[in-house]
């Protein structure tokens, strides 16, 4: 019956995520504002058509929050539903197949940004739950969440959990906005990576100097910057920030094992990305690096002349975007402060160094031994003919923490994503196939989550 009607319906599920598609919410970017908010709007059409209660559009400092509930029985368990409609720049436009907001069909893909992150596997669940409101029987209260900050640091939404601990109360939180290992492995994510964001600036003169008439005598940031960024690491992966490390966890060998049974394939790890070599702390493997372990990596780096032709210039500033992924017991807070103390620590005399901190999170762990873990475990079994593998993804969604500390609930990492769907890049892609089984899998996850309780 559900195969069924998701395979009668699938043409208009595909038609109306591509009208969310077509809307180009960049968080990040005020030029996009207005378009975020019609994000929003459209959802709480959505939720309109759902039949559910309650649905608002929550105005916050930053972007709105959309709302919407449907509590059938307080004697049923309630599932909040959390995902994101707002995405990453498409930058760089020129190197799209086809416009990044124009989504097109291509090898059984959706090609858009926000395609797999996240409103695709976001729509998922409202189609999931339209499936079982018509052909199946609901019971269980639901709550939809779903905000248009998540991509530049869900500022509004911290404050708004904090002060809605009643509305939000649940049973359990249901999340898909991470990746299974590939379509013939299905995984269930159960760590994420917590975040620090740090920006960097260095002044060596007050203005450009011509680098002839100057140079070899006064200290040029740019160098120094790369000098700098280069001692935060040594030849074995090893970061160099003194107390680093303190609250990093390492596993016993048994746990590390269990790590790597995860099924991994590092040759096409590497063509998938076309690198002739993987590289990484040593004494770890590449399931680990990713899942377990913390990084420090330059996003960005400027300064100095970059437009054609060669200009001699000494530059006077010189600019770094540095995050660090964070794991275990390390605190966002607490890993910038060491990085900002560090680096005015070494940066010597002839430059003056400025650090400040963008948005961070923190790492968190998934207990599996819930009866949320296990209505999702049970879901791919019963929907992928195949038992989920535990992992660690390497990205963030610091709000997961948040809601643990908040409203002391686990997040369920359902998703449905692959690494090649390429978020954040771009050609972001989603297969169908997993568009369409994930809404499936949903639905049982929805059901086992509300016989297991009751
Ligand atoms: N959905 C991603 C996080 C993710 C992707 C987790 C793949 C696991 C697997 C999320 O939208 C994201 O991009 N998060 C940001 C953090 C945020 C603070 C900007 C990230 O990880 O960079
Ligand atoms: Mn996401
Ligand atoms: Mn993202």
């Amino acid at each position: 019956m559900i195969k069924e009607y998701i395979n009668n319906n699938k043409e208009r599920f595909l038609d109306e995520l591509f009208e969310l598609l077509k809307i180009e919410s960049v968080s990040a970017d005020s030029k996009f504002k207005e378009e975020v908010d019609k994000a929003a709007n459209w959802l709480v059409e959505e939720f309109k058509k759902l039949k559910l209660d309650n649905v608002e559009k929550i105005k916050t400092k930053g972007h709105p929050i959309v709302f919407a509930e449907k509590i059938l029985d307080k004697s049923y368990p309630t599932i909040l539903v959390y995902g994101h409609y707002d995405v990453q720049p498409a930058d760089p436009y020129e190197l799209w197949d086809s416009p990044p907001f124009e989504p097109t069909i291509k090898n059984n893909k959706i090609y858009a940004r926000g395609a797999c992150d996240d409103k695709g596997q976001m729509y998922m669940h409202l189609k999931a739950y339209e499936t079982l409101n018509k052909v199946g029987d609901i019971k269980f209260n639901i709550k939809f969440m779903i905000e248009g900050e998540e991509e530049c640091g869900s500022d509004s939404l911290e404050e708004f959990v904090v002060q809605n601990k009643e509305k939000l109360s649940a049973d359990v939180i249901i999340i898909s906005d991470t990746s299974i290992i590939d379509n013939e492995n299905p995984s269930i994510t159960i760590g994420l990576r917590g975040l620090s964001y740090m920006e960097v600036e260095l002044t060596g003169p007050n203005r450009d100097l011509h680098s002839g008439t100057y140079g070899g005598a006064v200290n040029n940031p740019i160098n120094e910057l790369c000098k700098i960024i280069s001692s935060l690491k040594d030849d074995k992966g090893k970061i160099l920030i003194p107390r680093f490390y303190d609250d990093v966890k390492n596993f016993d060998d048994n746990t590390r094992d269990d790590i790597n049974k995860a099924p991994f394939n590092l040759s096409e790890f590497k063509s998938h990305i076309d690198i002739n070599e993987i590289y990484g702390e040593q004494g770890y493997t590449t399931v680990e690096r990713i899942g377990t372990r913390p990084t420090l990596d330059v996003n960005g780096i400027w300064g100095g002349y970059i437009n054609e032709g060669a200009k001699t210039v000494l530059p006077s500033k010189a600019y770094a975007k540095i995050s660090m992924r964070l794991v275990s017991n390390q605190s966002s807070k607490k890993i910038s402060k060491l990085f900002s103390d560090h680096l005015k620590k070494i940066c010597p005399e002839s430059c003056k160094i400025k650090v400040t901190e963008h948005h961070g999170g923190e790492p968190c762990v998934v207990n599996t031994n819930t009866l949320g873990y296990k209505a999702a475990f049970k879901a791919f079994k019963d929907i992928w003919k195949k038992e989920p593998v535990p992992t660690f993804d390497g990205g963030s969604i610091p709000i997961v923490a948040l809601f643990k500390k908040e409203l002391g609930l686990d997040s369920i990492l359902m998703g449905f994503g692959l690494d090649e769907d390429a978020i954040h890049s771009p050609n972001e892609s989603y297969g169908l196939f997993n568009f369409y089984k994930g809404i499936e899998t949903i639905t049982a996850f929805y059901n086992n989550f509300a016989s297991n309780e009751k």
